[in-house]
């Protein structure tokens, strides 16, 4: 199917096949590296989680003197001395506080955190992240579980319960009396010191294609593929084809009885061109021989 095409147009189709398929390798290579690098932007945002909630719960619960319209929410509140009001925030308050905060800003990660047990129906699990809870606590993923999922690169690391959260989470009779006013002593309690007690969940906008193919194709790529094209091209023509075509005029002039036409090719060339051109010389020898012992035979 290929007898009608010249080895330059067969050289052209190896060409942008090996491309494309070099660009499909490359590709599936970018694939890796997109979510390498989305999964260490969320969980440089889930640590950065993990140790405000460490401060807040290193303090109990942080105490603030005016709640601001937006974060009207508190857990506790006491009087101080003049008829003064503090506020206090346990630390799934105060990040839940900061992720609203977060979800307002300019920031490409957004993070909560959630629960299977939550106190508060707005930090409610969605599908993703009751899945997230659900193979944390079962042992089946430990330090992380991630995907995408419409546009939207998921991330959910484990939060463990520490010693610092029993007096909130472990038994009722031990919480503080708001915790109990405000939630009950039914909803988030009993757990033990390194038990799965939620998770932090980060979403980052995926990376596209088009946005991986604009930083790769670029007219420095371009150019370089063309230069590559362009001296693979040269040498086909001059090294390759050029040579062949002249052996073939010989060749032919030797056929039509022009026995003298002598070809030259360097010895033990490695070249097959040049291996092709002295057998080429050594038939045109054979003939010459076997012609003057024709002639001899001759009456
Ligand atoms: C001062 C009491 C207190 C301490 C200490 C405390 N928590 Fe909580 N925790 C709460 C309250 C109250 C809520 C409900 C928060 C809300 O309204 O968003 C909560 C909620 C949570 C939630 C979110 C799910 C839900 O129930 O809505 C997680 C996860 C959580 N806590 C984990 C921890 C961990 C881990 C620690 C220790 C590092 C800790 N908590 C320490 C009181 C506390």
């Amino acid at each position: 199917m290929f007898s009608k095409f010249s080895i330059q147009s067969k050289y052209t189709l190896v060409f942008v096949v090996a491309i494309l398929l070099v660009a499909v390798g490359f590709l599936l290579g970018v694939q890796d590296l997109k979510v390498k690098q989305l999964r260490n932007e969320a969980r440089a945002v889930a640590e950065q989680v993990v140790s405000f909630r460490a401060w807040v719960a290193g303090s109990g619960v942080v105490w603030v003197d005016k709640l601001s319209p937006d974060f009207h929410d508190y857990l506790g509140k006491k009087m101080v001395h003049e008829g003064e009001l503090m506020f206090s925030k346990n630390p799934a308050l105060a990040t839940r506080e900061l992720s609203t905060i977060v979800a307002k800003s300019a920031t490409r990660a957004k993070f909560r955190v959630t629960s299977d047990e939550y106190r508060n129906p707005a930090n409610a699990p969605d599908g993703f992240e009751s899945k997230a809870i659900n193979s944390f606590k079962r042992g089946e993923k430990s330090g992380y579980v991630d995907g995408v999922d419409g546009g939207t690169y998921r991330y959910a690391q484990p939060i463990f319960v520490a010693k610092a959260c029993m007096r909130c989470h472990g038994d009722p009779k031990d919480a503080p009396k708001e915790v109990i006013e405000k939630y009950g002593d039914k909803k988030a309690f009993g757990y033990k010191v390194g038990d799965v007690r939620g998770i932090i969940s980060v979403s980052l906008p995926d990376i596209t294609l088009a946005e991986v193919m604009s930083s790769f194709v670029n007219p420095y790529t371009i150019g370089l593929v063309g230069v590559a094209f362009l001296v693979s091209f040269l040498y086909t023509q001059f090294g390759l084809i050029r040579r062949m075509q002249v052996l073939t005029a010989k060749t032919e002039r030797i056929a039509k009885g022009g026995f003298d036409e002598e070809i030259t090719a360097p010895k033990g060339a490695a070249d097959e061109i040049d291996q092709l051109a002295h057998a080429v010389d050594m038939l045109r020898r054979s003939l010459v021989i076997a012609t003057r012992h024709l002639q001899k035979r001759k009456p």
